[in-house]
């Protein structure tokens, strides 16, 4: 079992670090994983004039997961967009045909108090958002800047989906909602757009492969109202690539920290891209405070869907569950009465929280 490990840039290595000592721990257990290092995003640059360079690529093809830090940083901002560290991460999500991007909102009960919302309302939360991550506005074609008639600069994009890539998105969407509550929530924007009219017809006409599922359609706009509203009447949500990177961030902040987020990135065998759903942070860069927990559950969830190993899975996340309960806070998350730790404290807690 091989993994590609990117730290990237920001606090991408640190929080890597952690993940690392956690799989390091399984390991000396008997797990049988290889872990090879490569630069990505603008150390990727820094190390090869390019966020994604050639070795990297082919070392993230030749395994079977990919473990991703973050990337970026405000030294990179001013770089041409082609080598601007956010290429890096999508040009690996296309080069590997990473499609359905999962982006669980689980509440961990201790952390209630940490959201933006109201005990009550995120209470037992467990929401799936599962997003579309190789088409629409971010990749479709043409777009740029061009002079229009009246000698004005335009800036233009597409939207775009083909049929076949509603049909296998929608497809991981009713899986994952079969395996989970049986509810799906397809969210679009079918009352202006062109591409959610055919977004909603293709939904609709996968529905009727999972009778058992039930299904609702919800404009993007509502659903990111009743995010806030009312987030315990979603179980999954699929949708675009564009409204799932807003929703899924709006999500993240219900769970108390977006540095409690995992997410993975499956192509259609399972291969998977795992990283933490927020960024690199340059501002607490280096300064070990950032929260590594997005990060170690991201592994455990790439133990779970590449290598299919859901008790190890399991295991890290009880571990997290146990540190969260034994009080340890990193600062995000910390609230009074908490023991506050640092980056590095953090992970050295879930390892020793593995062993009991
Ligand atoms: C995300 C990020 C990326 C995206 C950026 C960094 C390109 O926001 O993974 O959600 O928009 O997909
Ligand atoms: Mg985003």
């Amino acid at each position: 079992m091989k993994i590609a490990v990117l730290a990237g840039d920001g606090i991408g290595p640190e929080i890597i670090a952690q993940a690392v000592k956690v799989l390091d721990a399984l390991r000396r257990d008997g797990l049988e994983l290889e872990l090879e290092h490569a630069p990505y995003g603008g150390a990727g640059y820094d190390a090869h004039g390019d966020p994604l360079p050639e070795p990297t690529l082919k070392l993230a093809k030749q395994a079977d997961a990919v473990l991703c830090g973050a990337v970026g940083g405000p030294q990179y901002d001013a770089l041409p967009r082609a080598q601007r560290p956010e290429q890096g991460i999508l040009r690996i999500r296309k080069a590997l045909g990473l499609f359905a991007n999962l982006r669980p909102a689980f509440l961990f009960e201790e952390l209630a108090g940490a959201s933006s919302l109201k005990p009550e309302l995120v209470a037992g939360l467990d929401i799936l958002i599962l997003r579309e991550l190789t088409g629409d506005i971010y990749f479709g074609e043409p777009r740029g800047w061009r002079t229009n008639a009246r000698g004005e600069r335009e800036g233009y994009d597409t939207m775009l989906y083909s049929e076949s890539e509603i049909r296998r998105i929608a497809e991981v969407g009713f899986q994952a909602a079969l395996k989970r509550g049986r509810k799906l929530c397809s969210v679009d924007k079918e009352n202006v757009l062109e591409t959610s009219r055919l977004w909603r017809e293709v939904v609709k006409d996968v529905a009727k492969n999972y009778p058992q599922v039930e299904l609702s359609h919800m404009y993007v706009d509502n659903a990111a109202m009743q995010l806030v509203r009312n987030p315990k009447q979603f179980d999954v949500i699929v949708t675009g690539n564009m409204f799932g990177d807003i929703l899924s961030d709006e999500a993240s902040m219900l769970t108390g920290s977006i540095g409690m987020l995992p997410s993975a990135s499956l192509d259609a065998n399972n291969k998977g891209l795992y990283e933490p759903a927020h960024g690199s942070a340059p501002d607490i860069a280096g300064r070990n405070i950032a929260n590594p927990l997005a990060t170690i559950l991201s592994a455990a969830m790439m133990l779970r869907y590449t290598f299919n190993l859901e008790a190890a899975a399991r295991r890290i996340e009880t571990a997290v569950k146990k540190v969260l309960a034994q009080g340890y806070r990193t600062a995000d998350i910390h609230a009074t009465e908490m023991r506050r730790v640092g980056t590095g404290e953090m992970g050295d807690a879930v390892v020793v929280a593995l062993k009991t």
